[in-house]
């Protein structure tokens, strides 16, 4: 048997090098490579082999066919019967399809795959669960606390691959949850289980067996402090469907999102409520994002922003406050090189500084919000935080801002202004190109084409 030898794999992209580097040779990350170890020989000869004997499988099994020659038939999705996550997936379960669904500890993973497991196994499709984090027993625990004491879905506590695979063939699931990927090991490979060779080998595996097969898969991926998920990057190419849960744990809103999608859209999101008895879907979201003030106060602004295919409120609340020699820029669940980009611009075209004042902003619940319709709302806060005064009652804005001050049309004005005619508003300031032909009942509309007119347009509302 060869000696075990040992590479450095990158972190980031799965590049590997025989020795450490501080730079990874292949993406170019610093600090990235951590050493792994694989039986060199081994490894090798069975790599060798693999890539041959899939070469040669390749040519012989798939012909060159011109495209207009290939049937393209819609790929069948059997529906999980929650209705919120088969949004996010673009309508269900796909056949070999292989999903991949992160997020903070306790978050709710495990709670909506078990859901979502007992859901298709009433619906008649075979199912099994993987558990490496957790006993049997807990699984089970956790079942009756859902309600779903008589579940059938089929529970492994396993946490090595070649046993999860070959139950995955004598059982013939149709649906899998790896409950988590970082967990799984593979006895081929010495490094321990969550490192960077093994969740990327194993996932391969998994991946590999799934488009055989026709199994669907989906893998449980623990995410970093910084919210990546943790494991190599290649993780989320190889898979079909990337999704995030997202949410603050203090609140019960749960929101889970599509980042890569081969079968739907991607930036969809599904929203949930954490009860008691697990995660129900939430199917009028609009509102959950708004703070409760009896009576509007400073340095809050709510935005409509559109995720997905629905418009939702969200209030941004920012506050201004003098600092000390070095002021401080902090968002949370906005972008922060955004957020400096739009002091500058409030600076230069609307006259208001904030160069002496530590700048906070925040997206209230915990969402995240990438949309630059954001920004209009966002400086609208700012400025109502740094004067101390409250922006009208029933107020929303949404709108991108460039650096030349001018205010940019956002994607589906109409529907945003609608839906917040519906749940109440009364007055708005909304890009130009978005105002709408026909009034909107009940929404006094200011369209604007410049940031200064915004700010003047507030000035005189209030
Ligand atoms: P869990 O699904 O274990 O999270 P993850 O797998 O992402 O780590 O979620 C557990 C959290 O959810 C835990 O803090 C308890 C809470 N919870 C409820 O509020 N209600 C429930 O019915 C269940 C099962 C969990
Ligand atoms: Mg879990």
């Amino acid at each position: 048997m060869a000696k075990d030898k040992a590479i450095f794999t990158c972190t980031e992209c799965g590049g590997t090098s025989p020795r450490w580097l501080g730079k990874c040779p292949s993406c170019g990350a610093w600090n990235t490579l951590v050493e792994t170890v694989v039986e060199g020989g081994n490894a090798g000869a069975s790599k060798n082999r693999m890539s041959a004997g899939s070469y040669s499988g390749l040519a012989q099994a798939q012909p060159v066919t011109p495209l207009a020659a290939i049937e393209a038939q819609d790929v069948a999705r059997t529906p999980s019967g929650i209705e919120e996550l088969d949004r996010v997936l673009g309508g269900g379960i796909v056949e070999g399809g292989v999903v991949l669904i992160g997020g903070d500890p306790g978050i709710g993973k495990s709670t909506l795959l078990l859901q979502a497991m007992d859901a298709l196994h009433r619906t008649g499709m075979p199912t099994l669960y993987v558990t490496g984090e957790e006993s049997g027993a807990q699984v089970a625990l956790r079942s009756r606390r859902l309600g779903l004491d008589h579940s059938q879905v089929n529970v492994l506590a396993e946490i090595q691959l070649e046993k999860i695979l070959a139950t995955m063939e004598s059982t013939q699931p149709a649906v899998v949850v790896i409950d988590s990927i970082q967990t799984v090991y593979s006895d081929q490979l010495t490094s321990a289980p969550g490192s960077v060779a093994q969740v990327r080998e194993c996932a391969a595996h998994l991946t590999r067996a799934a488009k055989s097969t026709g199994i669907a898969v989906i893998l449980v991926g623990h995410v970093t402090k910084e919210g990546a998920l943790a494991g190599p990057r290649v993780l989320e190419h190889m898979v079909d469907t990337v999704l995030y849960f997202e949410g603050d744990t203090h609140s019960s809103f749960r929101l889970v999102r599509a980042i890569k999608n081969r079968f739907g859209a991607v930036n969809e999101i599904g929203v949930f409520a954490m009860t008691e008895k697990g995660l129900k879907g939430v199917t009028n979201p609009s509102a959950i994002f708004l703070s409760q003030h009896s009576e509007p106060v400073p340095g809050s602004c709510v935005l409509v922003t559109l995720e997905g295919t629905r418009p939702m409120l969200v209030e941004i609340q920012a506050l201004v406050d003098s600092s000390g020699p070095a002021p401080r820029r902090l968002s949370v669940g906005l972008d922060r090189d955004r957020l400096a980009m739009l002091l500058a611009v409030l600076h230069r075209h609307a006259g208001v500084a904030c160069a002496d004042q530590d700048v906070f902003v925040n997206a209230v619940g915990g969402v995240r919000i990438s949309e630059p319709a954001a920004d209009l709302a966002v400086m609208l806060s700012i400025t109502s935080s740094l004067r101390g005064k409250a922006l009208p009652k029933g107020f929303i804005a949404f709108g991108e801002v460039g650096l030349a001050g001018e205010v940019r049309p956002a994607p589906r004005g109409q529907e945003r202004l609608k839906e917040a005619a519906k749940l109440g508003f009364t007055v708005a300031i909304v890009p130009k190109a978005n105002a709408p032909k026909k009034p909107i009942e009940g929404l006094e509309i200011h369209a604007v084409e410049r940031v200064e007119e915004a700010m003047n347009i507030v000035r005189g509302l209030g």
